[in-house]
């Protein structure tokens, strides 16, 4: 009796302290890290012993650490869409129906739509200063080169500085390319088809058995030149028309230059929070790392374990600290939430020619990026604010990277959006042991268009069932990954199709290895039902939108295309170090 007396005094005094506390922190800063492709087996705080990442097991300690924290996509594009804007890809029409499910040109005219409002937007309005830098991915312009309808500053960012598209491996010479497979189909057969014909006509004619007008082999000739010339075209100029920085509006560097690239990327960021200092505001560091091409500066090059990417890794957890260093430097850090997540999981297809690794670990998960078994969407999820967020938590409740959103807008002091479905939740509730349960009973599982499998956290059980209506084929037989097309693909001959849907607990099962049957479930057959109508329930509420991923949308359009021009060289340009002094 005595003893629940004094654990409610307890209680009360410390929502007393948490009252005053909010009081005096009512507009928190946000400062929102995201690593691109890095798996949950990567940071030493998620359980790796021999990756090196001080700064992310630093944070991890001083808040919370999500262990069940979920993109919304296991792709670049469409899960930054989901974060930005706290709702599935596909309510934006950031989801592809076709193979190809992200922006590979900075002058294509798909993007985020106006019409989206993203926790940028919601903040500006609150009078944050807001700024994104880094990677961005989610489009640039529509209808010409400079109405700049997708880029950062039209979706609530008064700052960027950074990649309008993405890192790729074209992007760093000598590295390869994305798109041998396609250049494959679509170059090399071309010309081989073109060589076979040309020898037959040259034997035929030789052996005199057929007239062949000499037309038809400079024909052939000027194809086979063209298909060529197309080729040298692509290769020399992807980098600079794809992979440029740009500072707010203008291009600072074409093509973007790895030398330092973090460590600019990183200063640029803790000016942003020294000149803003006094008021609140609103950081998104978007690393470029650990997407390939994998790089990293002198400092860290060749001093990890674990090759180019674990050089790539520490590099970027060093970036990490130095952003936790100006928080602490300004006496900033117990007024500002810092949240650290990753895209999607690690890209464990990316093996080089010689056989280095250049994907992360997913620890004990299945899969990867580009699908939707866990190892691909299970992502790490730290939240720190000292003194409101309880230091040294782990919580295995399902949450999202949707639900950063209506967080950090509900924190800012914003109304959410009321014409529209926000999927993401609050996650200050659970965060702050107010709740023990997450608020999401139902995930959906979205493969670009399609959806993958369904997530339930019954109410009133600890089971997570997961069920797939379809799972990529992996290649070859037994391997973790669709190694022949370097990704997974989401529909048709690169998928099976599961009638009834393969279920999983993954309460029990977090890796996926055993499908339950109506023998070793007696409820198998009530637990799919449940889920089927959840999800026809889910179908109900998407409505037609304008397709951002459709071919139109995804292909190159010259008018479209930037291009900066110094001393007469064509798309070239260097202005970066100008950027470091700016006067912004
Ligand atoms: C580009 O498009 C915008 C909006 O559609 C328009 O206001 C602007 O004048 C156009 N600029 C050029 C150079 O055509
Ligand atoms: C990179 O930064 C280091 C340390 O600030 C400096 O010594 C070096 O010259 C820089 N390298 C380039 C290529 O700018
Ligand atoms: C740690 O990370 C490296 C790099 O991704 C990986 O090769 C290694 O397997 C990871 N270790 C564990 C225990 O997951
Ligand atoms: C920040 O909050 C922590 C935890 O409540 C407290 O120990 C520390 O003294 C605070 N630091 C400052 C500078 O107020
Ligand atoms: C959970 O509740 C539902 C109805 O709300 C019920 O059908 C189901 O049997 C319950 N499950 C357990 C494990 O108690």
């Amino acid at each position: 009796m005595l003893r629940a007396r004094k654990m409610r005094t307890l209680l009360l005094l410390l929502l007393f302290i948490y009252e005053a506390r909010s009081h005096a922190v009512s507009t928190p800063n946000f400062v929102l890290l995201m690593a691109d492709d890095l798996g949950i087996g990567d940071p030493g705080c998620y359980g790796n012993k021999t990756l090196r990442t001080p700064n992310i097991d630093r944070l991890a300690r001083g808040g919370v650490k999500l262990t069940q924290h979920l993109a919304a996509s296991p792709l670049c594009t469409p899960s930054r869409a989901a974060f930005m804007t706290g709702r599935y890809p596909i309510r934006s029409g950031m989801a592809s129906r076709s193979q190809v499910g992200v922006f590979v040109f900075s002058a294509s005219s798909g993007g985020l739509p106006h019409s989206e409002i993203t926790f940028a937007k919601l903040l500006k309005n609150q009078g944050y200063s807001t700024a994104l830098i880094g990677k961005w991915h989610l489009g640039t312009s529509c209808h010409n080169r400079t109405d700049l309808c997708h880029h950062p500053l039209s979706h609530g960012f008064d700052y960027f500085h950074g990649l309008p598209v993405t890192n790729l491996r074209d992007c760093k010479p000598g590295e390869g390319s994305v798109f041998t497979r396609a250049l494959r189909l679509l170059v090399f057969l071309p010309l081989q088809v073109i060589a076979i014909t040309l020898l037959t006509l040259a034997v035929l004619r030789w052996l005199g058995l057929v007239q062949v007008p000499p037309c038809i082999f400079f024909c052939l000739f000027f194809l086979a030149a063209l298909v060529l010339g197309g080729l040298l075209c692509f290769l020399h100029y992807f980098r600079p028309l794809n992979c440029f920085l740009m500072r707010n509006r203008d291009i600072t560097q074409q093509p973007m230059s790895y030398d330092n690239l973090t460590q600019r990327l990183t200063a640029d960021a803790a000016q942003f929070i020294q000149r803003n200092a006094k008021t609140p505001f609103l950081l998104v560091l978007a690393f470029l790392h650990m997407h390939t091409a994998l790089f990293s500066s002198k400092d860290f090059a060749g001093k990890s374990k674990h090759g180019a990417y674990g050089d790539a890794a520490e590099e970027m957890d060093w970036s990490v600290g130095q952003i936790l260093d100006v928080l602490d430097e300004l006496k900033l850090a117990n007024n500002t939430l810092v949240y650290f997540s990753s895209d999607q999981g690690a890209h464990v297809e990316e093996v080089t020619i010689k056989g280095e690794g250049h994907g992360g670990s997913n620890g004990i998960y299945k899969g990867g990026k580009a699908n939707n078994w866990e190892g691909g969407i299970r992502v790490p999820g730290i939240l720190r604010w000292p003194g409101v967020i309880q230091a040294g938590l782990e919580i295995d409740e399902p949450t999202s990277n949707m639900d950063i959103f209506p967080t950090v807008a509900k924190l800012a002091g914003s109304p959410l959006p009321e014409d529209r479905i926000i999927d993401g939740r609050d996650l200050m509730p659970l965060l702050q042991g107010r709740s023990h349960r997450s608020d999401h009973e139902f995930l959906f599982h979205y493969c670009n268009f399609y959806l993958n499998a369904v997530r339930w956290h019954p109410q009133n059980s600890t089971s997570i069932w997961k069920a797939f209506f379809f799972t990529p084929k992996f290649f070859p037989e037994g391997a973790n990954g669709c190694f022949a097309t370097h990704v997974c693909f989401c529909h048709g001959q690169y998928v099976t199709y599961h009638d009834p849907p393969l279920l999983f607990d993954i309460s029990q099962d977090p890796r996926e290895r055993n499908p339950l049957t109506p023998t070793s479930q007696p409820r198998f057959r009530e637990i799919l039902e449940t889920m089927q109508e959840a999800a026809a329930r889910h179908a109900e509420t998407l409505r037609d939108v304008p397709n951002q991923l459709s071919l139109g949308n995804l292909i190159w359009k010259p008018w479209l295309q930037m291009c900066c021009s110094s001393s007469g060289l064509f798309c070239q340009c260097d202005w970066e170090k100008q950027v470091g002094r700016g006067s912004h």
